[in-house]
């Protein structure tokens, strides 16, 4: 019998073993996982040590894994895992503004502004007046929406990040759009930061020549009666890092140009969020 034999009828033993077991999805899962983990061993013939390196691996990842950061998570975001199990079970029509993921610097009790209002409080950067509108699929605005904005400062910060040298709630807000589906976000621009680089996936990251750079973007949560909620970042189009994100959020419909990154003068830019019906067919003006 061979190494490959060998995989198969440990497979075909474990997939027997589980046959019988109560959680029918979850022993199946284990199953595809193990044999498609067993694959890669076969194909590329793993040694007992390289599989060692994998353990002790994972272990590091655990040990940096606390409260307050979780590295499993980052690992399956850089790896795409995160984004991929969410788009398939989003299942939105085409032609929907993309959703990405939400990150772990939203905060629920962002305070309500006004259109026009701006979210920056300390008042530094480079001013931004971000028009955002909110329609459905037919293109018709979307009145009393909830737009919920947050954003990384100059240097690539978020408030909860940098609580000594950023007022609370510093570049947060939610706005309700009017009649035409509007709100006015007075804003600076953001810069884009570093994903958490000390630890067991910024090493292995760095041993696969992949970068921890995301590039600058601002994200929105937009909320309406009638639709499904949307969960999305807008980036700045000159930024140089934006085929090289980490966590895949980038796509040519959430780009936008947040102004001349040479230039402190102010920028105005315009972006239209595309909502899908909650229910098929609704619209709600
Ligand atoms: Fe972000």
């Amino acid at each position: 019998m061979d190494g490959n034999q060998d995989i198969q009828a440990s497979h075909s033993a474990l997939r027997h073993r589980l046959e019988s077991g109560e959680n029918s999805r979850l022993a199946l899962i284990v199953c595809d996982l193990t044999e498609a983990l067993g694959a890669v061993v076969d194909k590329h013939r793993v040694t007992p040590k390289e599989l060692r390196a994998v353990v002790e691996f994972a272990k590091h990842i655990g040990l940096a894994t606390d409260d307050r950061r979780n590295e499993w998570v980052l690992l399956l975001d850089t790896m795409g895992i995160t984004g991929a199990a969410e788009a398939v079970n989003l299942n939105r029509p085409a032609g929907v503004t993309p959703h990405t993921l939400l990150g772990p610097f939203h905060r629920d009790k962002a305070p309500f502004k006004n259109s026009g209002d701006t979210i920056s409080i300390d008042n530094i950067g480079t001013p931004l007046t971000f028009v955002a509108q909110v329609v459905d699929l037919d293109g018709q605005p979307v009145i009393g929406a909830t737009v919920d904005v947050w954003q990384a400062n100059g240097d690539g910060l978020y408030e909860n990040q940098d609580p000594d040298s950023q007022p609370e709630f510093n570049l947060r807000g939610k706005f309700q759009t009017d009649q035409q589906g509007e709100v006015t976000i007075r804003t600076v621009r953001p810069a884009g930061y570093i994903l958490p680089d000390d630890g067991p996936v910024a090493h292995l990251m760095e041993l696969l020549g992949l970068s921890m750079k995301r590039p600058s973007h601002i994200q929105f949560r937009v909320e309406a009666v009638g639709f499904e909620t949307l969960v999305t970042q807008v980036f700045d189009r000159s930024d140089p890092h934006l085929e090289a994100d980490p966590l895949f959020c980038v796509s040519p419909e959430l780009l936008a140009d947040f102004g001349d990154p040479t230039s402190s003068g102010g920028c105005n830019t315009r972006f239209t969020f595309k909502l899908a019906g909650s229910q098929p067919g609704a619209s709600q003006h």
